[in-house]
């Protein structure tokens, strides 16, 4: 094959291989399809999540015989105790991370938010026992100050995956949603109100990180509907996977909801182009085309 050839291929624009990723929430879900999409070409992908069962569980079922290696650690990324305690055990086994993934998130409760009158809009949404302000601040300490602190805190082992590797710049992956794009609420306003606050930092987090010199690339993937504990009814299998009927999701252009393929394209996308940064890309079947 003539040299110039060789950049077009997949393993060299995809490549993966011997790259170090730590996923938050990759026990199951989205964060299980980004670990997978990782470690099954070569790289070395930690999953962090409260639950142990779970991370071992992805472990046993998709952790064996591939190229990478998949390595659970238990924490809970909405205490700044724990992402310390999380930064000091990858450095100490570590000389750098090259990709990280913000993808642990939580979806709050849900209210009625179509009525008829006034008084009954305020009945859903403001006397319902399921609107509350701890609801808000629960599922935005998640989904957004997780993002924030998690970022700022492995920014020195992410620089170094930067200048460790020519060619490479340490990168971070949120995980937001067209949730934070479309203008209906969907039912859970604080939910749509936080993912809107991920794409936002996103921004401002590749901007300030590039404004003080570093090489180090912050983008956003938002997912359109994947089958996953958050939307299954909290339910996954013994390999930590989840199912929805696809008649459920008949609506969206694509007509079904989200395949792993679809998020692993993703994901290898966003983790190696070397030219994306600052953006959104949303992955949807053409969900917020028609919202
Ligand atoms: N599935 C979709 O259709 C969809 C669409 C758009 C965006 N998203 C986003 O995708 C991300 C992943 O969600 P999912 O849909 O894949 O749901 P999921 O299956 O419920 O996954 C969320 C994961 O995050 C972990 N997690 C939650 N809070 C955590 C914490 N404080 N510390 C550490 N880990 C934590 C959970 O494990 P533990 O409970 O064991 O900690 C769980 O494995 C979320 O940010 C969600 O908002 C999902």
């Amino acid at each position: 094959m003539p040299d110039t050839n060789k950049n077009f291929l997949l393993e060299e624009v995809f490549n993966v291989k011997g790259k170090v990723a730590l996923i938050t929430g990759g026990g199951s879900g989205i964060g299980l399809m980004a670990t997978q999409a990782l470690a099954v070409n070569g790289a070395k992908v930690y999953i962090v999540g409260r639950t142990e069962e779970k991370l071992e569980n992805v472990v046993k079922a998709h952790g064996q015989n591939i190229a990478g290696e998949i390595i659970p650690i238990t924490a809970d990324v909405t205490s700044k105790d724990e992402i310390a305690r999380l930064v000091k055990e990858i450095e100490s086994r570590e000389r750098y991370l090259c990709i990280l993934i913000n993808n642990a998130g939580i979806a709050g409760n849900t209210q009625q938010t179509e009525a008829k009158t006034a008084e009954e809009m305020k009945k859903n949404l403001f006397d319902d026992d399921s609107s509350t302000l701890d609801d808000w601040v629960n599922t935005y300490r998640t989904n957004v100050p997780q993002l924030f602190f998690m970022t700022m805190a492995f920014l020195p082992l992410l620089q170094k995956a930067t200048e460790h590797q020519h060619g490479y710049s340490g990168t971070v992956i949120n995980i937001s949603s067209i949730s934070g794009i479309v203008q209906s609420s969907q039912h859970h306003f604080g939910y749509n109100a936080s993912k809107a606050a991920a794409i936002h930092l996103t921004k401002m987090l590749a901007s300030e990180i590039a404004g003080n010199g570093l090489k180090i690339r912050v983008n956003s993937i938002a997912p359109g509907v994947f089958p996953s504990e958050m939307t299954a009814g909290g339910e996954s299998g013994s390999d930590q996977k989840s199912h929805i009927d696809k008649d459920k999701y008949a609506k969206v252009p694509a007509r079904r909801p989200g395949k792993d393929q679809d998020m692993a394209g993703a994901v290898l996308f966003c983790a190696a182009n070397q030219y994306l940064n600052g953006q959104t890309v949303a992955v949807d079947g053409g969900y917020i085309l028609q919202v």
